[in-house]
């Protein structure tokens, strides 16, 4: 556990009270790192996101409700009780900030805010309960190895594996029978995403002892590595199998530009979703799959000079297209940990991206950007849907990456 120094953050806090009282926000961010002063640096990030933390979940307990985004009409989008993929990375952030800061409030708020979606641990109707359980129990369990969390973890893995199908070999990702899903003539969509839920499996796996979850994340990998990437390690977005035979049937796009692009979270999802299985198998193929996975993002000719992608590195029109903020948090996470597995060194490349996204370019200045930490992500343009605006798991991604960097 760490320990923000306390005079430093009193003087932080004072600070901005005054400014934001004045409507002049401090500048907390910086895009110098020096050698000397890495560290510093680092905890200086995660000490802003605190104090704008502090300020929406002031909000956030006062309607009682978790922030997602902020709608077209310049207020946070709050999740009203429907099942909604992102619902985990609110707790998830503050579950961060109990580790970094050590201050039970975060707990407090962590474990109330789960609590409001915990019956959604027996939702089977589509894929996201990893993402959802992982990032709120997950890490509730993590810290603080609960009973009640563990049984929650284990609820949300045997709903998510009722969608394997051993023909296929993989969990499928969304319905077909209604909404725009039902409008693409697939059968059994997979996609790239699917891979960020495959840590709740193994977690499961490790909690009992029963190896069936473990087994059903290890088939659905090694049927991603095989029909989901090109030869350049990009990743196709869904994948739409023949849920009899198994046999693929098509491979295209639902939230990039085109079936043949590379949408930008996608590739974040895939070199994260390897990373992963690496961690929980070392089996060497999902290690050798991260590390290409990786050089492709990182050497992708036409990416920003500062390394926030946009949100496809196809898109028409670069460089006015929008940036994704969320791909750049998730890739450098994962970067980060892929750093710990491989003999390659990420460290330049994620050095720059974190010096980029402290910027005021992308790190809002404290009490603006509706309390959100980051600006500028993308959720879907071909929905026309969250274009150009902060999202909880674009922060929740960016706090995992500045805790995973202070305890390297
Ligand atoms: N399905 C998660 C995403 O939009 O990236």
């Amino acid at each position: 556990m760490r320990r923000i120094p306390i005079i430093l953050f009193i003087v932080l806090i004072i600070s901005c009270k005054n400014k934001v009282n004045n409507s002049s926000p401090i500048e907390v961010a910086s895009v110098s790192i020096s050698t000397n002063d890495s560290n510093e640096f680092y905890k200086k990030q995660l000490e802003n996101a605190l104090v704008q933390t502090n300020f929406m979940l002031k909000v956030a307990e006062k309607v009682n409700k978790i922030p997602r985004t902020v709608s077209n009409d310049g207020e946070i989008h709050w999740i009203n009780n429907e099942f909604d993929w992102t619902e985990g990375f609110f707790p998830g952030i503050l579950w961060y900030l109990y580790e970094f800061s050590n201050d039970k409030k975060y707990l407090q708020a962590a474990d109330k805010f789960q609590r409001s979606f915990e019956e959604h641990k027996k939702f089977t109707e589509n894929h996201d309960l990893g993402f959802i359980f992982n990032s709120s129990y997950g890490n509730g369990f993590r810290l603080l190895e609960k009973e009640n969390y563990k049984e929650v973890l284990i609820t949300a893995a045997n709903s998510l594996i009722t969608r394997f199908n051993s023909e296929v070999g993989c969990i499928k990702s969304w319905n077909v029978d209604k909404g725009w899903q039902s409008k693409r003539n697939w059968q059994f969509p997979v996609i790239i995403d699917n891979m960020m839920n495959l840590e709740l499996l193994f977690k499961a796996s490790e909690i009992t002892g029963d190896e069936k979850f473990k087994n059903v994340a290890i088939s659905h990998a090694n049927t991603t590595l095989k029909n989901h990437f090109r030869d350049d390690f990009s990743s196709f977005h869904v994948v739409d199998y023949d849920p009899i035979t198994g046999n693929v049937r098509s491979k295209q796009t639902a939230q990039g530009y085109s079936d043949d692009s590379s949408w930008a979270r996608g590739q974040a999802w895939a070199v994260y979703g390897f990373t992963v299985c690496y961690r929980f198998t070392k089996d060497e193929k999902y290690l050798h799959q991260a590390e290409k996975i990786a050089d492709f993002i990182m050497n992708y000719n036409g990416f920003p000079e500062d390394g926030i992608p946009y949100w496809d590195y196809n898109a028409p029109n670069i460089p006015n297209e929008p940036r994704d903020v969320s791909a750049a948090t998730v890739t450098i996470s994962a970067l980060l940990e892929l750093d710990t597995f491989s003999s390659k060194d990420y460290s330049s490349y994620t050095d720059k991206v974190f010096a980029s996204l402290a910027s005021q370019n992308y790190t809002a200045k404290l009490g603006e950007n509706n309390n959100f930490i980051l600006k500028h992500s993308v959720g879907s343009i071909p929905h026309d849907n969250e274009i150009d605006v902060p999202l909880n798991y674009a922060d929740y991604y960016y706090l995992e990456a500045l805790l995973r960097k202070i305890k390297k």
